[in-house]
Formats: structure tokens, sequence, C-alpha cells
């Protein structure tokens, strides 16, 4: 929702954007400063062949970094889909290092596959995994891997590899000066007070004499201080980071979440990309600031292959790349591979994180597809939302009260605007105290609910993880004296301020606290709630006001003892599975629950939606909603989406319109404004305005069912619904880069119109011998072309491609879940040899009974004049009242003479059509057969 800068806002005055100086920047950083000031070179870390340890399905070898004389344990599994993982940790670590359990990023241990060896020949040891190899470089250690011998990923060839070994204090006491012993002693300033002047000013609070000299300072070993914050470390250097090449590749993607383009840019004059969870008021765009979550997951993409590597680390990181041309320099050990051609590119990329250990998942596609399988092998799917879940969302902060939402829901019917769910921010609680309701305002919830149940809609209520400190509040009284609190580095109940005032943060790295938060969402607990409410978490990175960069301390305590240092990435994402949990046990795992949430991490999909936060209402963040998706698609977070109209600001009508339709085909359809904007419901717009609104709102319902089908391919697959356009076109060079243009499945390509006052936009269509269909006219265009396409404000330019049928749903009803038994429609676009192809899916839209088998997948396909339907699944006891109304077929070129059904039962009907030359539309009317049966519509 917002951050920080507002409580400044009301304090100064003086909020005009992001405040950089809030975070820190690489300079700022003791170990991003230690790591990008490698240089490229000889490794000092050696491979000890001699050691090396085989099982049928991994390996075990020690490593020595020649330098400081310390050991490292180096493990590979081979695993299954074309997956290796290598591990790196200290052999004999003084302390304990952080390690993610299963469960929390990765779904389940991974299934390991035969890691055959082929021996060592001149000190390379080398290693296949199916049509992928794998060669250890012993002297100095250097990783690499190659899809059918042809090289695409290596570690540590630049040999930027740098493993910070746990070490005592006192070594670095007693070679430096210990004066300083007051200054780390220096209690942690983080009271109120500090915001105020931590904003503007410097720190001042320790003295000229106990301050440390520049250079030790810089180094930032032992304790690190920003912005009058002192970081105690009590565990000192812990870094760990390591270079990965891309032999062959131009492009990356991926490591969301950052405003910036889809293929990722080259740091050489920036900051690395960071990923640190963290509130960001007013976000800049084209930067690599950190935002509200993160996925360390990148992907390598040129017309041969695609490769991804997950980083699983959840502390802070950063990540530098650089794409240059592969040739004889340091940069590019693997030249030599790379035979004689010296215009080969390559993308060199540094990543570096400030804890934890060096556990990196290697997938070699080798394309798209093989990637998105391969990486939700790891961290598992996007489960298919209920259907009401991908309809439209309206939602502000704040609706003021039960009349308010009442006259919305009214007034959103009287103008013919469907919608499905209606949403509260922090002001419908008692003084932000969550699970609790202000009762003058929404005295009776409870009916609020069952109104909106009447006409199948929702509510949803925000469920932030600041608990007030208020010895009346409940939950905050229990979760307090059951210790289940974040404790500050003396022990203490962390104490910091969010939007209640003084505050605490349940500690969700302790499956204990997840079960305890889980259990606050039964309808006994949550009073004034109903089976029909659903949440949203925000402020989960976690948001604290008065602390450096405005969330935890980086000595934070967590029940087990480690520090949210090492654990940062992962809170947000624990407190969204949690509530996930809750919602499920609430319905004693019947019913699929909605969480929507801010931060989040890899494997934050299981749980649901994502939205890219406090984004603002202007042309420039409408057009970074494509990459931004694009990038969470990629990474695995398939149910995403930007705020409608922008966050912050008054946008105009014409920008609010255009961002309904741009949002019609991303994944996850929410309005949302902040409290000090104008009202903006959509039949709040001028009348030409509404109408373009409630048109796009319109479209959306009557994808729904395509819609649907993408999130069930999503879950059984794990390719994303928003798509770009190399993954459904993988060797067309050209489209690498595009981000102004998208797939929605692989029948759909939409261009939104991203600026002010235009009415004709440049569209690209790819693919070699494709036709593409506007999906309103059927104007037919041609691939591999590039034309110009008439957008006025009431067009949103989107194709379908020839060679798909895509279901719809053309009646117009109130909502979503009023909708489960209409008449489908079917659109047949045919491509140049005259053949299309599609599927029906079908289930009841709300429980897991599919999971049962209880649901109808059909296949659709069009061939020699006939189309026909095929059952690929009918669940036992699953029926269906969904019907085929209507067929349009686009691309015939001649009109039929005439056209007849043959039905399940064998029975032939003749159907009556309309035929136009001019579009070359046919329009089947009424086969009226039902979509989970077998029959057949020919054509002559
Ligand atoms: C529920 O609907 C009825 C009928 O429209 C209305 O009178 C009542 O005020 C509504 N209750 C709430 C809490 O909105």
């Amino acid at each position: 929702m917002r951050g920080f800068c507002l409580l400044l806002a009301v304090l100064f005055c003086t909020c005009l954007g992001v405040h950089r100086e809030n975070f820190r920047t690489c300079d700022q950083s003791g170990f991003c400063k230690r790591h990008r000031s490698l240089q490229p070179g000889n490794s000092d870390y050696v491979v000890q062949a001699s050691s090396l340890r085989l099982s049928k399905t991994s390996l075990m070898v020690d490593v020595l970094n020649t330098k400081s004389d310390v050991r490292f344990l180096l493990q590979v599994y081979g695993l299954q889909h074309g997956i290796f993982r290598v591990k790196l940790v200290e052999a004999e670590p003084i302390r304990q290092r952080y390690e993610i359990p299963i469960g929390v990023t990765l779904v389940a241990e991974p299934e390991q596959a035969e890691l055959v060896y082929h021996g060592e020949v001149s000190g390379q040891l080398k290693f296949s995994l199916g049509d992928n190899q794998m060669v250890i470089n012993t002297n100095p250690l250097r990783i690499d891997f190659l899809i059918n011998n042809e090289p695409v990923s290596s570690l540590n060839a630049q040999g930027l590899l740098k493993f910070e070994h746990t070490q005592e204090k006192k070594g670095w006491f007693s070679s430096r000066v210990s004066s300083l012993f007051s200054f780390v002693s220096q209690p942690f300033r983080a009271k109120k007070e500090e915001t105020e002047e931590g904003v503007e000013g410097e720190e001042g609070a320790v003295q000229e004499d106990e301050k440390p000299s520049d250079d030790e300072r810089d180094a930032g070993m032992w304790e690190e201080t920003f912005k009058g914050f002192t970081d105690s470390k009590p565990n000192g250097p812990t870094s760990v980071g390591v270079d990965i090449a891309f032999p062959g590749f131009r492009y990356v993607y991926g490591i969301p979440e950052h405003a910036d383009s889809f293929a990722l840019k080259t740091t050489k004059s920036t900051d690395p990309y960071r990923m640190y969870n963290l509130d960001v008021f007013e976000y800049e765009l084209y930067n690599p600031m950190a935002l509200y979550g993160h996925i360390p997951f990148m992907v390598a993409h040129n017309d041969k292959h695609t490769v991804g590597v997950f980083f699983q680390n959840a502390a802070e990181g950063w990540i530098d790349i650089q794409s240059n041309i592969a040739d004889k320099s340091v940069f590019s050990n693997l030249a030599d591979f790379v035979t004689g051609n010296n215009d080969v590119p390559q993308t060199d990329t540094h990543w570096f994180f400030e804890d934890g250990i060096i556990d990196i998942f290697v997938l070699l596609g080798p394309g798209p597809k093989d990637v998105f399988k391969q990486y939700a092998s790891l961290t598992g799917n996007t489960p298919l939302p209920p259907l009401w879940a991908i309809a439209y969302h309206q939602c502000r902060w704040n609706y003021n009260d039960q009349d308010d939402v009442r006259t919305v829901d009214q007034t959103m019917d009287k103008f013919d605007i469907p919608f499905d769910v209606i949403w509260l921010d922090i002001e419908h609680t008692d003084g932000k105290k969550y699970f609790t309701w202000d009762g003058s305002r929404f005295g009776d919830s409870v009916e609020m609910l069952r109104n909106l149940s009447s006409k199948g809609r929702k509510l949803v209520t925000i469920v932030d993880p600041h608990l007030k400190r208020d010895d009346n509040y409940e939950t905050y009284t229990d979760a307090r004296n059951q210790g289940l609190l974040v404790k500050n580095k003396d022990g203490h109940d962390f104490d910091g301020w969010c939007w209640p005032g003084s505050s605490s943060w349940p500690d969700f790295l302790d499956p204990k606290v997840r079960e305890w938060w889980a259990d606050q969402f039964s309808l006994e607990k949550y009073k004034g709630s109903a089976n029909n409410l659903y949440v949203w978490n925000d402020m989960n990175e976690p948001s604290v006001f008065n602390s450096p960069e405005i969330t935890f301390p980086k000595d934070v305590r967590h029940l087990s003892g480690v520090e949210n240092r090492e654990v940062h990435n992962i809170y947000g994402m624990l407190v969204h599975q949690a509530t996930w949990d809750g919602l499920l046990k609430r319905s004693n795992y019947k019913e699929r629950p909605f969480v929507l949430t801010r931060a989040f991490f890899a494997g934050s999909q299981r749980s649901g939606a994502v939205w890219t936060g406090d984004n603002m209402g202007e042309w420039s963040h409408l057009k970074m909603t494509v990459p931004m998706m694009l990038s969470l698609n990629l990474a695995g977070i398939h149910f995403s989406g930007a705020d409608i109209g922008g966050f912050f600001r008054n946008p105009d009508s014409q920008l609010i319109a255009r961002w309904y339709q741009a949002a019609i085909f991303q994944p996850f359809f929410r309005a949302h404004a902040h409290i000090d904007t104008k009202r903006r419901e959509p039949y709040l717009l001028p009348e030409d305005h509404m109408i373009i609104a409630r048109d796009a709102i319109k479209k959306r319902y009557s994808y729904l069912p395509y819609w649907y089908q993408l999130f069930y391919e999503s879950e059984t697959t794990g390719m994303p619904p928003m798509r770009s356009l190399w993954m459904e076109f993988p060797s067309e060079a050209n489209i690498f880069e595009k981000d102004d243009e998208f797939m929605t499945g692989s029948a759909i390509l939409v261009k939104p119109v991203t600026e002010e006052g235009q009415t004709s936009v440049s569209v690209y269509f790819p693919g070699k011998d494709v036709v593409w269909y506007d999906i309103d006219t059927y104007e037919r265009y041609v691939g591999q072309e590039e034309r110009t396409v008439e957008a006025p404000l009431s067009k949103l330019p989107a194709f379908q491609k020839g060679g798909t049928i895509v279901p719809r749903k053309m009646r117009g009803r109130r909502s979503a879940s009023l909708t489960h038994n209409d008449p489908i429609t079917l659109i047949v676009c045919l491509d140049k040899n005259g053949k299309a192809d599609g599927q029906v899916y079908v289930d009841d839209y709300h429980s897991y009974e599919y999971r049962q088998g209880s649901y109808a997948l059909s296949h659709l396909s069009f061939h020699n004049f006939k189309l026909e339907n095929n059952l690929v699944h009918l669940g036992k006891d699953f029926s269906t009242k969904e019907w085929v109304e209507r067929v349009i077929v686009v691309g015939v070129n001649t009109e039929p003479k005439n056209i007849h059904l043959i039905d399940a039962d064998h029975n032939k009907v003749d159907l009556s059509h309309s035929y136009d030359s001019q579009t070359k539309v046919l329009t089947i009317r009424k086969p009226g057969v039902n979509v989970a049966q077998k029959w057949i519509i020919n054509l002559h």
C-alpha cells in the first residue's frame, strides 16, 4: 500500500518522490564493496581432486582457499529434469550458517538423478547428466555446464568466488584499534526521535574520538553505520559470492523485482541489481534499486538454448551484469570452448550475498518450457485460483464504512459494470489492530459480507504482520505471552514503528508461530468475518518506519537465534504462506484460498497472488507494468498484477481507461488508489471513458474461460500465463529485447497503448508463416512484419494467433461466480493450413475437488473442415451444464454449403450459420453441445 514516507509527509510535508537516501547504495554496503572491487583473474580456490567421493547421483570434493588455507566442501547433485545443484560450504565453520529448510523455497527435497563420472583428464573432472555435461576444472576451481557438449554456463570463470569464512571477533580486535570497543557496544538507537532526523540528517551519535579510521569503516567488517543506525554484526563478515557466465548469450532476464526493462541491463555505470525486500516509497523507474520482493532466479536465452540459474539464498544480495562479446580477455575464460568465432556474445554476471551459503541450481532447459518446468519442480507451482479471483477487484484505501461498500456494490450494478471483490484497507480496523473492525463504521460486517455473497461477491481485508503493542489487543498479548515475537539484539521483543505506532512482529520463521498465525483466521477467532472474506498481506518486507532502510535492523533475532540478516528475504513469504494456511484451515482444506502479498521470494507462487506495490498514476508506470510482470511471470510468480490506475497521484480518465485495457490480459486485475486521491471507481469517469473502462472489464470477463485454462496450465506445467514474445517464438533473435508487447498464453498477442494521446501503434507480429487476427475485427496480419495498427481510445490492440482456439463467455453478469453454467463461444482462428487447436477446462471453479479428478478437459481441433471435441479427461462424478452456443471460425476462404453436427449419440443435426466474405468469418449458431462430451461439427 504505501510507505514510510507517508508518516513523514504528515510531519514534514516534503514527500516528492523516492527518498533514495533512505536506502543503501553499494558504496554504503561493506560486503557489496568488498565483492564489487574484486578483479577478474586467477581464483585462490583449488579443488583437491584426490578427495573426490562419488555416489550414484552426487559428488563431494574438498576445495582449498590457497591464500587463507581455509577448507571448503563442494557438493554437486544431479537432479531430475536436467538440473545440477552446486553447494559450497565451509568444511569446518565455527558457527552454523543458515540454510533454508525444505518446504520454504524448495517445495520438497529435489529428486536426484544419475550423475555419471567420466574420470579426470588433465585437471578436469568430467560428468554427465542425461544430455548435459559438467566439467569441474580443479586448479583453479571453475565449473562449466554444457548442453550436448556446448558450453552454456560457467561458475567462477572470472575467478570472483569469495567465501568469507566464519571467524572469531578477537582476531580482528587484536590486530586493530581496541578503542573501537566502546563504539561497537553503542546501544542500538531505534526510537521515534531518530526517524525524523534519520531521514534528513547524517548520523551523529558516535563521538569523534571513537570513530574508526576510514579504512576500517569502509571495510565494514564488524560493525557498520548507516544514517545513524549501527549494525552490531556480532558474526563479522560472512558474505559469499561468485561469478556466473553465460557464454553464447547476449540477454539475461529475471531476478525480480526491479522497475526496469525485461532484458536486464549492464550495470557497469550503475549499482548492481539489488535484492533486499524493502518498502520503497514512490519507486523510480529504470534503475536497479531493490523493491518489495526478490527472486534470485535468472534466465539466459538465445536462439538455441534457454538456461536458468537459481541461487538459493535468503540474505541481501546484489548482482552485477555485463554483456559483451566473448574474446580472449579474462572476462571470457570460456572462449577456448567457443571455437574460433570472435563474435560470440557472452553475459557475465556476478552474484554476492551478505550471508548464507553458495547453493546454485543450474537449469539446463534446453528450451523456455523446459526451464519453467524445471524451476517449478524446485519451488512449486501456482495453484489454480478460484474463478472469482481472476475476475475484477475493486480496491481503494479506503472504503470508509459499510454504507460506502454497499453504495459501490449497488452503483457498479447500476452502471452494469461487473466485479467480484471489494477490498478494505487498514482503516477498516479498530486502531490498525488487524483481525478487528472499527465498530462505528463496520458494525455489521457479517451482514455486509452476506449481502455481498448474495451476488457471488467477496470481501478482502488487509492483515499486516505488525501487531500493535497494546495490552488490550489480544492477538498481540497472546503472541507476546507465548513468546512468538521477533527479538532485538538484546533479546527483548523488537519494538518498531508502523501504522498502529509502537509494534512488534511475530516470528514467521518459526513453524509454531506460523501455525498460531494460521489459527487467527478461523471464524471463531476472526470475529465479524465470514467464509467469503479473503486476505491481503501488506507491509511484510517487513516495513518498519523508524529503522534502517525502513525494515528490520539486520541484527534482530529470530526465535531460533538466527539474525534477520540471514533470512531477511523470506520473512514476507512466510507471512503469506501462514495466511494461506489459515484460509485453508478455515475451510477444512476444501476451498481454494486467496491471499495477496507485497513481499515475496522464490516459492511465493505457492500461496497465490503478488502485486507490484505502490506504483504511480503515470503513463510511464503503465508502460512499466509489462516488463515488471514479464519478469515476475518468468520467475514463477504467475498470479501477479499492478494497481490499475496507479496507486499514487490522480491519473486522468484517459490514462485510467488505457490502464483498464492493458490489464485485461495481465494476470491479476485490481484497481487500487491512495487515500489522498480523488475517488475513481469506473462509474465516476466521464461517460465516454466510463464506457471504455466498462468494455475493458467486460472483455476481461468474456476471456475468463481462457484465463482459467491458462492458470490450469500454469499449475500443471509451470508455464507462465503472461509471456514474453521469445517464450513463444524462441528462435526469433530480433524480439529478445521486446517488452512493450506480450503474449497471454500461446494464443493472444497484446500491444497495450501506453502513451498519452496515441491513436495508433506500431505492432511487431512474430512468427514465420504465422497469421494473426485482430480480436475485435478479425483483420488479418502476417508474421515477421511490423505494422501500424489503429488504436483509438476505445481500442486495445490485441490479436489471436492463427492455429488457436480460444473459449469465451459472452453473456454479461454481475460477477464471475454467476457465470459458472454459462454457455461458451469458441473463437477458432485458422492457420495458413486451415488448422487450429485448443482446449476447454472446466471444474467447480472454487474447491480442490479437481485435484481428485473432478473436472473435464477436452481437446478441440479443427482440420479438414471439421471441428472435433475430444475428451482428454472427464471426472467420474463430474458434470457441467456448460454448452457451446456459438462457434466463430476465422480465416474461412469460401462459405461452406452446409454445416452439421454429430453429437455424442451420433445424431446428425443441421446447424445454421452466417458468413462474411469480406472478413472471411464464419459464425456457426447454437450447436448446443455440452463442452464435456465428444462431438464433431462438419463443414462442407
Ligand atoms: C444488506 O442489504 C440490505 C438490503 O439491501 C440493506 O438494507 C442492509 O443495510 C445491508 N446491510 C449492510 C451491512 O450493508
